[in-house]
């Protein structure tokens, strides 16, 4: 719980200067796939006796941009690494869709570059058809320029290798990028050449973020690795949200909230509280009472609840309007998941509103 906050907190926030708008780069589009991109099915990974992943599944659609989030040491990774083909699930299955070209960027890219090929020469040929002063304004964009565009890959450090491995990405016939932290060692320009390539790029993109600026500018749908949190021997769980990453991020903030108002003292105690009236509505004398402490808490958590519920409501009330003008067949499928993932979480917090008046009466 605390990790979560404090992942959280770890988002940067960042202000962006004025600062030379990167230049313009016309980036070639790759032959599209099918519209399934990946079905993963009861996915498992485990490493000797460590559990990452536990019973996974999802599917990836044609043009989806995924925000992979999750604390560290979640998984991410190794879901990327999976994706991508580098490694087998342990139990499970994961199908590639057809004509589907996969490209991964790893956390440490250690991808295997020709040491003696020269940098230009190198984006020649994964990108034949790019005119060689569009390589160049593209290099120059992820800092590289003059002569460094002659240099042989084997002297690039460490970054700048990453560097270039992006730029080379944005270029390939690749339909489905996986991209794991890859602005890490990008400038802000550089980061803005990113983004816009892969907000243009009409094929999938699945990528692994911290940046704020980089998952709010792409961010369509968000999925979470979710470590268990009762039982860290457990592997993680994947968790799809449909709407963006400001969705997702008001859902956690919220949770957050209550995180915080709850782990001011005695956490634990509080959700016992309210979960012994959760089963069934216990006589009023058998109720614990709790302590001035835990109550204040409650009372927090409640206000917190109350001014839930009707933002919730409006969202479902939104929901429900947009889905009685009909735009296609996707969108009222896309909508309808998103009201039932509101339904869900408004009827939950209504069950919780419930539970904590109830507590609070009786104390
Ligand atoms: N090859 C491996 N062998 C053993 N354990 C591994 C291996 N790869 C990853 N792990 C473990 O699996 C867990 C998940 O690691 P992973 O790198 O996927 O997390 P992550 O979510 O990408 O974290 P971060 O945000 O720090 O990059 C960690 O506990 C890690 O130690
Ligand atoms: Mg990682």
């Amino acid at each position: 719980m605390q990790s979560r906050i404090k992942e959280l907190d770890k988002i940067e926030r960042i202000e962006i200067p004025l600062e030379e708008p990167a230049p313009h780069f016309s980036f070639p589009q790759p032959p599209p796939s099918g519209r399934t991109v990946v079905e993963v099915a009861g996915l498992s990974m485990q490493y000797g006796e460590k559990r990452v992943l536990e019973n996974v599944s999802f599917t990836i659609e044609r043009g989806d941009r995924i925000a992979l989030v999750g604390v560290n040491g979640a998984g991410k990774s190794t879901l990327i690494r999976l994706l991508s083909g580098q490694e087998m699930p342990t139990t499970g299955t994961l199908k590639l869709g057809h004509n589907v070209v996969a490209e991964y960027f790893a956390q440490d890219q250690y991808k295997v570059l020709d040491p003696a090929a020269r940098m230009l020469e190198d984006m020649g040929r994964v990108a034949p058809k790019v005119a060689e002063k569009d390589l160049r304004s593209l290099l120059g964009c992820f800092l590289f320029s003059g002569d460094d565009v002659f240099k042989p890959l084997g002297v690039l450090s460490g970054g700048e290798r990453n560097r270039y491995a992006l730029a080379r990405i944005l270029v390939s016939t690749a339909n489905f990028l996986l991209l794991d932290e890859p602005t890490n060692h990008l400038d802000l320009r550089a980061k803005d050449v990113l983004l816009e390539a892969i907000a243009k790029f009409t094929g999938t993109v699945i990528f692994v973020s911290h940046d704020r600026y980089f998952i709010d500018g792409l961010g369509q749908k968000v999925f979470e690795v979710e470590r268990n949190l009762e039982d860290s021997s457990r592997g993680s769980q994947v968790h799809v949200f449909p709407g963006n990453y400001e969705d997702y991020l008001w859902r956690k903030e919220g949770g957050a909230q209550a995180l915080a108002a709850a782990t001011t003292a005695a956490a634990k105690p509080v959700v016992e509280a309210v979960a012994i009236a959760s089963p069934e509505p216990v006589a009023a004398e058998k109720v614990r009472r709790v302590n001035p402490i835990k109550l204040r808490q409650m009372q927090e958590r409640l206000a917190a609840v109350e001014a839930e519920i009707p933002r919730i409501e409006g969202w479902v009330a939104e929901a429900e309007q947009a889905l009685g003008v009909y735009v296609s067949p996707e969108e009222t499928q896309r909508l309808s998941e998103v009201l039932a993932v509101l339904r869900e979480q408004q009827a939950s917090l209504n069950i919780e509103w419930e539970e904590l008046s109830m507590q609070l009466e009786e104390n």
